[in-house]
C-alpha cells in the first residue's frame, strides 16, 4: 500500500525515466514494464552523505589505457568524461600474466592472476578430469585422465535460443552431458574450477546483494567456488544464431548484445530483477555490472581497420564502437541517478583484456598448426596448446619441457614466438605444472603483432587477445566516486587490486580475498576510501 510521498516519488521516477526513454540514445532501448516502478521499495536510508553501498564493475573489453586517454581528451561530454569528473585515472594500468577473458575477469574478482584462480583461458587442459561423455563404470570414469576444457558456447544446451537453451540465469543454460567429469563421474563446473573465492563470495558472506551479467552461460566461473557468489548471474550467449544473428563477426550488430547487459545493469541499478521486474527483498546490489563487447569485437574485425596508422587514434568503426558503449555507460549512471543512489555508487570502469595489435602494419597472422608442428618434430607430444596472440602449452610428459623449450628457441622467429616462458618465470604468474592440474608447461610471449588462426589467407582478423605484449594487457582503468578529487594517478597497477578496491569501497574486509592475499593485496593507490 503506497503512502501519498511514496507515490509522489514513483510519479517523478517514471516521469524521469521516460524523459530518458524519450531521447534518441535510448530509442531502442527495451523500457522495463512502467508498472515496476510503483512496486520499487522505498530508497534505503543513507547512512552518510557519501557512504559507498555499492559498487557499478564495467569492463570494456578491448579498452586499451591508450583509448580511454584519448577519449576523455577529445570527448569532453562523453558519460566516461563525467565520470573522470569525479574520478581516479590509472593510465599505468596491466592484466598481470594471461589475458583471456576468463582470466581478465578472474582478476578484477578475485584480486590474483591465474597462479591463484586456478584458470587460464576458456580453452585450457586438465591433468585430472574426463572428457565430457567419457562412459563410466559405475561411479569411475574409464580411461585415463586428461582432457581439454572447452568452457564457452559450446557448454550450452542449445546454441540457437538467445539464453542458450534455459532462461540464461544462473548459469542453468549449461547442459552437463557437455562438462567434464570429475573421479567420480560427476560433471564439474566452470565454478568448480576455481582456487580462489571471488567479491561477490565475500559480499555475500557480508549479506549483501550481488548481480553479473557476461557473454555466455559457461560465465558461471564467476560464481566462485562455492557456486553461490552471485545473486543474479545473467549470461545472455553472444555466440547465438537465433534468428541469424552474428554478433561477434557483425559491427553492426554487436552493440545490440551489449545493450542486453547495459538493460540488466540498468534495471539492477533500480533495484529490480535483470529484466526490471520487482523481486521482493532484492533492492541495488552492493556488487553490480558486466561487460561489453563491442570495442572489442570492432577490434577484431579485419577490415575496416579500427586505428589510424598511428596505431593509437580510433578510426571511424572504433569511433563508432566507443560511442555505443559510452551510452551505455551514460545510461547507466542516469539509472543509478533516478534512483537516488549516485552519492552512494562507485563506478569502476576498466576492461578485462585489450587486443592486439592495433597497429595493422603491425599485424602477422600465421597458422596455429606452426607451433604444435614444431614440437611434434622435435619428437615433443603436447597435449594441449591454445593459442590466439600467445601459445598455451601443455605436455602429456613434463619431462620433455626442456625439448619443447628448445625446439621453440631454435626456430623462435619464424614460429612468431618472442620469449618462451617456462620454469620460475612461469610460476611468476601461472601454478606450479607439478602440483596444479590445470597449469601448463610452457607459455609464449609472441612477437608484437602476431595472432595464430586457423587459416591466414582467409583473413578472419585483425588482432586477438590473451597473450603478454602491451596492447593485450595495458588497459583502461577509471575509478569515480561521488566527492572524489579528480586526478590521474600514473603509479603502475594491475587490474586484480581492482578486486579489493571493490571490497574496501564497500567497507569490507579485503584481506579474506585468497588470490589476493597470496600474490599482495593492495586497494588502488588515490582514492579517497
Ligand atoms: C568395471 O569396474 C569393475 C570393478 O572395478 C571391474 O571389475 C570391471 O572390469 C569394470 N568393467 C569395465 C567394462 O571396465
Ligand atoms: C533451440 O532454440 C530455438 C530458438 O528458440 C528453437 O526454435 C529450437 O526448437 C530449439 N531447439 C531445441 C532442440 O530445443
Ligand atoms: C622453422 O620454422 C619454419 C616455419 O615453420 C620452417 O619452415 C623451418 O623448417 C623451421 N626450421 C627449423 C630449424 O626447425
Amino acid at each position: 500500500m503506497a503512502t501519498q510521498p511514496h507515490t509522489t516519488v514513483a510519479i517523478a521516477l517514471l516521469g524521469a525515466l521516460l524523459a530518458l526513454a524519450a531521447s534518441p540514445a535510448l530509442a531502442s532501448y527495451r523500457m522495463p514494464p512502467a508498472k515496476s516502478y510503483m512496486h520499487r521499495p522505498p530508497p534505503a536510508k543513507k547512512m552518510s552523505e557519501s557512504k559507498v553501498e555499492h559498487v557499478v564493475l564495467l569492463s570494456i573489453d578491448g579498452l586499451h589505457s591508450g583509448d580511454l586517454t584519448w577519449w576523455l581528451a577529445n570527448r569532453p561530454m562523453s558519460a566516461l568524461a563525467k565520470l573522470a569528473m569525479s574520478g581516479v585515472v590509472y593510465p599505468q594500468a596491466f592484466v598481470k600474466g594471461i589475458t583471456d577473458s576468463f582470466p581478465g575477469v578472474l582478476a578484477l574478482l578475485t584480486g590474483g592472476s591465474s597462479k591463484s584462480h586456478g584458470v587460464y583461458y576458456d580453452d585450457s587442459y586438465s591433468r585430472d578430469l574426463w572428457c565430457p561423455g567419457t562412459p563410466c563404470n559405475g561411479s569411475k570414469p574409464t580411461g585415463p585422465p586428461g582432457c581439454e576444457l572447452v568452457l564457452d558456447e559450446s557448454l550450452d544446451y542449445n546454441l540457437s535460443d538467445p539464453n542458450g537453451g534455459r532462461t540464461g540465469i544462473n548459469g542453468d543454460s549449461i547442459n552437463p552431458a557437455n562438462l567434464p567429469l570429475d573421479k567420480d563421474c560427476k560433471p564439474v563446473y566452470p565454478h568448480q574450477l576455481l582456487t580462489a573465492n571471488t567479491i561477490f563470495e565475500v559480499a555475500k558472506s557480508a549479506g549483501l546483494r550481488t548481480a553479473w551479467t557476461d557473454k555466455h552461460p559457461a560465465y558461471d566461473l564467476v560464481q566462485g567456488p562455492s557456486g553461490m557468489g552471485v545473486d543474479q548471474l545473467y549470461t545472455p550467449e553472444i555466440n547465438t544464431d537465433y534468428m541469424g544473428l552474428d554478433y561477434t563477426h557483425v559491427a553492426e550488430q554487436i552493440p545490440k548484445y551489449d545493450a542486453l547487459h547495459a538493460e540488466a545493469i540498468s534495471s539492477w541499478a533500480l533495484g529490480f530483477d535483470y529484466q526490471g521486474n520487482p523481486q521482493s527483498g532484492w533492492g541495488v546490489p552492493a556488487i553490480f555490472g558486466g561487460n561489453f563487447q563491442t570495442v572489442s569485437v570492432v577490434a577484431k574485425l579485419y577490415s575496416p581497420v579500427a586505428y589510424e596508422a598511428d596505431g593509437m587514434t580510433p578510426a571511424a568503426s572504433m569511433l563508432t564502437a566507443l560511442e555505443e558503449v559510452d551510452g551505455f555507460v551514460g545510461r547507466i549512471a542516469a539509472y543509478v541517478d533516478v534512483a537516488g543512489r549516485t552519492p552512494n555508487t562507485a563506478f569502476i570502469v576498466t576492461a578485462k583484456h585489450g587486443n592486439a595489435p592495433r597497429k595493422a602494419s603491425d599485424l602477422q597472422l600465421l597458422p596455429d598448426t606452426l607451433v604444435p608442428n614444431a614440437l611434434k618434430a622435435a619428437g615433443v607430444m603436447p597435449a594441449q596448446v591454445t593459442q590466439d596472440t600467445v601459445s598455451l602449452i601443455w605436455l602429456e610428459d613434463a619431462s620433455q619441457i626442456a625439448a619443447a623449450v628448445k625446439a621453440l628457441e631454435a626456430n623462435a622467429t619464424a614460429l612468431g614466438i618472442a620469449e618462451v616462458i617456462y620454469g620460475p618465470a612461469l610460476l611468476e604468474f601461472a601454478g606450479d605444472p607439478a602440483t596444479s592440474p590445470t597449469a601448463p608447461h610452457i607459455v609464449t610471449r609472441v612477437i608484437p603483432g602476431v595472432v595464430y588462426v586457423g587459416n591466414p589467407a582467409k583473413h578472419s582478423k585483425a588482432g586477438d587477445h590473451g597473450g603478454l605484449n602491451d596492447d593485450d594487457n595495458h588497459v583502461a582503468l577509471l575509478v569515480s566516486k561521488s566527492g572524489q578529487k579528480p586526478m590521474t594517478v600514473t603509479d603502475r597497477v594491475e587490474t586484480r587490486q581492482v578486486a579489493p578496491t571493490v571490497l574496501k569501497l564497500l567497507g569490507l574486509d579485503h584481506t579474506k580475498l585468497t588470490a589476493c592475499m597470496t600474490e599482495g593485496c593492495d586497494p588502488l593507490p588515490g582514492l579517497s576510501y
